[in-house]
């Protein structure tokens, strides 16, 4: 059993920070002078290793090349305002990230080295969290299976990361959604309530023809009627219909079981809305349109976090909003957001203090 101690520490001599604007900064693409490495062998993990953020040496024949034995998270930490460093529901991911390994066949990341690393990283990193409205620091851990060899078979060496990257906004803007109706994300028995990085690579095709419309992301369909509305995958979908907020359930295991999703699903029972989790057909949604009941619509993700859609197009039928108008989606980021900054009490525990 790997304890705090037993971490090998090496820190940089060249400091990226200076050199780098923590403002507006895009989604992933900047990342903080360290990173945590540890690797399963011989079937264990070895001691965990935090590092300068450099290349890794790899071997062409590694099965996660081949294979696709991949799975992440995506965590957020935040700075409050009185300088505390506190990380959101990181258990969550935690749990949902072995879960994940499970489903692909790899060896579970012990409690102490993904908590612990988390900790020790971001304490080293912590000047790289953005004290801005909207920005995070985004935690990215993710394990690779590593076994040198093309056989197709369950890996016997894996490699469990964590690096870390200031963001500003992933959705700067209300969106336009494009419902999917040929290609699927997910289908029940599959994989897609695991974070598996084949979940996302899948999905880039069907992604870019939406963009070529002018949309920002596609609405995904079950894979077996086509009717009835999934997620967005980069983040779950809510609808506010009359009093009532609607989102899909988990129980086919067809979406990702969001962090931020239970947050919202939290924060609107609180604010007096009726939860449906349940099946939602398009049919359903257009004629809550229609009838005028259909009120708001957004997506809920840790990137994401709260993300307002403009517009969602079925076929030829487009349902527009004036999104300059609603009151609910804006609410729960707002006090989504009093939490993660310490202007509001956590009254649910979310934050993890380090
Ligand atoms: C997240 O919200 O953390 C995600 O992983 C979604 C996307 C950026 C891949």
């Amino acid at each position: 059993m790997v304890v705090t101690t037993d971490f090998n520490i090496t820190l940089t001599k060249h400091s990226k920070l200076a050199d780098t604007s923590l403002q507006n900064i895009p989604f992933g693409k900047f990342f903080t002078d360290h990173m945590l490495e540890v690797d399963f062998e011989n079937g264990e993990w070895q001691t965990p290793q935090i590092k300068p953020y450099q290349p890794l040496q790899l071997n062409p024949s590694l099965a996660v090349f081949h294979y696709g034995q991949a799975i992440f998270e995506g965590i957020k930490a935040y700075k409050t305002i009185d300088g505390k460093v506190q990380i959101f529901r990181p258990y969550d991911n935690f749990n949902r990230f072995n879960l994940s390994a499970e489903r692909m066949q790899m060896p579970q990341v012990p409690e102490e080295i993904f908590m612990q690393g988390l900790g020790q990283l971001i304490n080293i990193d912590k000047d790289w969290i953005p004290n801005l409205e909207n920005h995070a620091l985004y935690i990215r851990p993710f394990m690779i299976s590593t076994d040198e060899a093309v056989g197709v078979r369950p890996s016997d060496k894996y490699k469990f990361m964590i690096i870390l990257s200031p963001t500003g906004p992933y959705y700067a803007n209300p969106m336009r959604i494009y419902v999917e109706e040929k290609y699927v994300r997910a289908v029940p028995g599959g994989i897609g309530f695991a974070k598996a990085a084949g979940n996302y690579g899948a999905v880039l095709y069907p992604s870019a023809q939406a963009n070529k419309m002018g949309f920002d992301q596609v609405l995904w369909m079950d894979a077996i009627e086509h009717k009835y509305v999934q997620e967005c995958g980069t983040m779950n979908i809510f609808f506010i219909i009359g009093n009532t907020v609607v989102t899909p359930g988990l129980e086919e295991g067809t979406i990702l079981e969001g962090v931020t999703r239970a947050s919202a699903l939290t924060i609107l029972s609180e604010m007096g809305f009726e939860i449906e989790e349940r099946s939602l057909s398009i049919d359903e949604v257009i004629a809550s349109y229609k009838d005028g009941t259909l009120k708001e619509i957004f997506g809920t993700g840790t990137a994401a976090t709260i993300a307002l859609i403009k517009e969602l197009t079925y076929r030829d039928y487009e349902m527009k909003f004036d999104v300059t108008s609603w009151i609910t989606a804006p609410a729960i980021k707002q006090k989504m957001d009093a939490i993660k900054n310490g202007t509001a009490p956590d009254t649910h525990g979310w934050m993890y203090s380090i």
